[in-house]
């Protein structure tokens, strides 16, 4: 199978465990779109919305988006002919048991195909993310042991690097909170679907990118670049 055909990936992990960073590589080596609800998110609040009012006062406090406005965002999008074509790398979604019930719902008759599991531990995710800056133009991501050339500049696009409002100490821990408390529950009942594979994400991205295509090509997927 290549790139070509559907891909459905879910790739999860605690807050920093590098999904974003690994999603766009994923995402342009498999010719998939990468659907982070996070950034959506964070797209509603920049345009001022009201339903991004609504997210941005329950995303600085690091809480979670209720499951029945989320779950209508993703449905929308995985409506789109790029998803419904070449499949998809989730990031971000499903969090929760009742997210990931109505994703098998907006999937059927069809199905996830694999879902990783990103696993960095707390402590080193923890120094990731106090030192996390976003362009506040692309969303290029970088951190002190992945800086950009120039200081507060994104590589990619000249935009400016700012950090995220939600990456308060308050806000991450309570985020890493509720990762152990709802979102790990999904581990085993994906195990249990036979979907669950985990990878090392310590290293560099490039070293975790191999970990992740030589997952994807034992599942019979490879990518084009
Ligand atoms: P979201 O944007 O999804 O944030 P998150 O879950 O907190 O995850 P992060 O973005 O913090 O971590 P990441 O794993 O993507 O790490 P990254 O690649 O940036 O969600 C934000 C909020 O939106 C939620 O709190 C919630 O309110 C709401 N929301 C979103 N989805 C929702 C849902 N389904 N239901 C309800 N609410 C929802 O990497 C982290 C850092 O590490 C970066 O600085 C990066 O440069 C660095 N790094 C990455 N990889 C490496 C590496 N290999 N080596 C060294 N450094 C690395």
């Amino acid at each position: 199978m290549t790139a070509a055909h559907p891909l459905r990936l879910v790739l999860v992990g605690r807050q920093g465990a590098g999904k974003g960073t690994q999603c766009v590589r994923v995402s342009h080596r498999y010719a998939i779109p990468h659907i982070s609800t996070g950034d959506m998110l964070r797209a509603a609040v920049a345009a001022g919305s009201p339903f991004g009012q609504l997210a941005k006062s329950f995303m600085d406090r690091g809480e979670l988006v209720p499951d029945s406005v989320i779950n209508g965002v993703i449905a929308e999008r995985l409506e789109q002919p790029d998803a419904r074509l070449r499949g998809f790398v989730l990031d971000g979604f499903p969090r929760t048991k009742d997210q990931a019930e109505a994703l098998n719902e907006l999937l059927s008759p069809a199905s996830l195909h694999i879902v990783i599991n990103l696993e960095v531990p707390v402590d080193l995710v923890l120094r990731r993310l106090s030192s996390r800056r976003v362009c506040s133009v692309c969303g290029s991501i970088y951190s002190d042991e992945l800086p950009p050339k120039t200081a507060g500049i994104c590589d990619n696009c000249g935009g400016e690097l700012i950090q995220r409002e939600d990456d308060t100490e308050a806000a991450i821990l309570r985020r890493l909170e509720i990762y152990e408390e709802t979102t790990t529950p999904l581990l085993g009942l994906y195990a249990d679907l036979g979907l669950l594979e985990t990878v090392d994400g310590i290293g560099t991205p490039d070293e975790v990118l191999g970990r992740i295509s030589d997952v994807l090509a034992r599942h019979g997927f490879s990518g084009g670049g």
